[in-house]
């Protein structure tokens, strides 16, 4: 267990470079089983979800050496399709390798998918769209057991906009029979990343980031190497943490356009935001009027990822914001962990009902996810006196050395490893 002690209070001033995007180095690190060369991909941190997804790959074949967030992955000698459950199990994105197997290999024997708790997380639509390019798919005995002649191009109607479902049809798509229409495909930005990566090894898809997107198969893919973009829930993280802690921070190499709907929630409340051409500068001196109402919505609506965030900030605005998760069925359990903080937060199945009040004041508190225990973070740092975060390695699943940025920000905050 990992103790993050804040003595809040602080407000964050400074500059920070974004890494690159854990939700499109997952993908784009399975797709690399695609092609049958060498890959180099860059701008990678070494998140334990990435470092997770590496070793699947190692258990597939792939030759891998990482250093200075950068991997170079061999992958001609591929041979292994069947996946541990413990190591399927330790991260939800370990489902992104069932595509690309059976692209490449025609079979793929896995273990479910694990995550973080904010949801059942069913891949229903995964299983669904690969049948529909002709796989033979079987799950018993807690198991995944598919195999295919071939992958025959198809159209695939997805009856949600899943980011994983539409990820997956579209690696498997790539080398398959033929044409592939996936209909109603999710749009976020991370989808439209993973297109340019595959098309840059050679593959032939269009549409990524509409919700019709044209995959047309190719006999092969070769080696390439890529730099992923800006982790877009990073740069809103680091805004929110901005303008909860009524600061200034110039946001390097971060994308407005993909944060174009918390931008508009900052700026509604009192925030100053500033389109620079290497980045984003926000500040804030004062405390900001509530939102109202946020909905969580696939994108561009306001990301679902931001809303444990949001919340934090919320807590300590003027007014009464009403909150509602679209997205996972259990993405409140900060609000338990901020109401030891003295937050006035009412929830009732999806709906969160946040009064601000003036000050939050430290406590002993847990993580529970990956953006909830960001959130605590933030609370931490604008709260009075001193909060001890209890983390289970949660926030370095998605976040590179995030107390150290905020300790060159100027936020005291000291990390003591159990
Ligand atoms: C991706 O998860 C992201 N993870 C999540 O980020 C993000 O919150 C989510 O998309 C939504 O934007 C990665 O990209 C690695 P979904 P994913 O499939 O693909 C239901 C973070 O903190 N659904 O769009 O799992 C599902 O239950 C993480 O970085 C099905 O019903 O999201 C959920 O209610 C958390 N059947 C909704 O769709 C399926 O087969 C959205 O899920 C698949 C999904």
């Amino acid at each position: 267990m990992k103790k993050i002690v804040i003595c809040g209070g602080k407000s964050l001033s400074g500059q920070v470079q974004i890494h690159g995007a854990k939700n499109s180095l997952l993908p784009i690190l399975a797709a690399v089983i695609l092609s049958k060369g060498q890959c180099i991909i860059n701008n990678c941190p070494p998140l334990s979800d990435v470092m997770t997804m590496l070793e699947l790959l190692q258990c597939i074949g792939c030759k891998v050496e990482y250093g200075n967030q950068r991997v170079h992955i061999d992958t001609t000698n591929i041979s292994n399709f069947k996946m541990n459950d413990c190591l399927m199990n330790k991260l939800r994105s370990s489902i992104f390798i069932l595509g690309p197997l059976l692209a490449r290999l025609n079979n793929a024997e896995l273990g479910y998918p694990g995550g973080c708790d904010i949801g059942i997380r069913p891949i229903d639509l995964h299983l669904k769209g690969l049948r529909d390019l002709g796989v033979e798919v079987t799950e018993k005995e807690g198991h995944i057991i598919c195999s295919c002649k071939h992958l025959i191009g198809n159209e695939v109607y997805l009856d949600y906009p899943s980011v994983g479902a539409t990820e997956n049809i579209m690696m498997a798509a790539s080398l398959a029979q033929g044409a592939t229409v996936i209909v109603n495909a999710a749009k976020e930005p991370e989808i439209i990343d993973l297109q340019d990566f595959i098309n840059s090894m050679g593959g032939r898809i269009s549409g990524a980031g509409s919700s019709r997107i044209v995959i047309h198969g190719v006999k092969e893919l070769k080696g390439t190497t890529y730099t992923p973009m800006a982790d877009r829930i990073v740069t809103g993280t680091y805004m929110i943490a901005a303008a909860a802690t009524k600061g200034e921070i110039f946001i390097k190499n971060a994308n407005i356009d993909h944060v174009s709907c918390l931008a508009g929630k900052l700026r509604e409340s009192g925030c100053i935001i500033n389109v620079e051409k290497d980045g984003i500068l926000i500040k804030n001196k004062n405390r900001l009027s509530s939102s109202h109402i946020i909905e969580t919505m696939p994108y561009p609506g306001f990301p679902t990822d931001l809303q444990s965030p949001m919340m934090s900030l919320q807590a300590v605005s003027k007014g009464t914001c009403i909150m509602v998760e679209n997205v996972f069925e259990n993405r409140f359990r900060l609000a338990g962990e901020l109401k030891k903080m003295g937050a006035d937060i009412t929830i009732k199945d999806r709906m969160a009902v946040i009064k601000g009040v003036k000050q939050l004041h430290g406590a002993n508190v847990f993580t529970h996810d990956l953006r909830g225990g960001a959130a605590l973070i933030i609370a931490g740092l604008c709260a009075e006196g001193i909060t001890v975060i209890n983390d289970k390695g949660l926030i370095d699943r998605g976040y590179f050395e995030f107390e150290h940025q905020l300790k060159n920000l100027g936020g005291d905050v000291v990390v003591l490893e159990e």
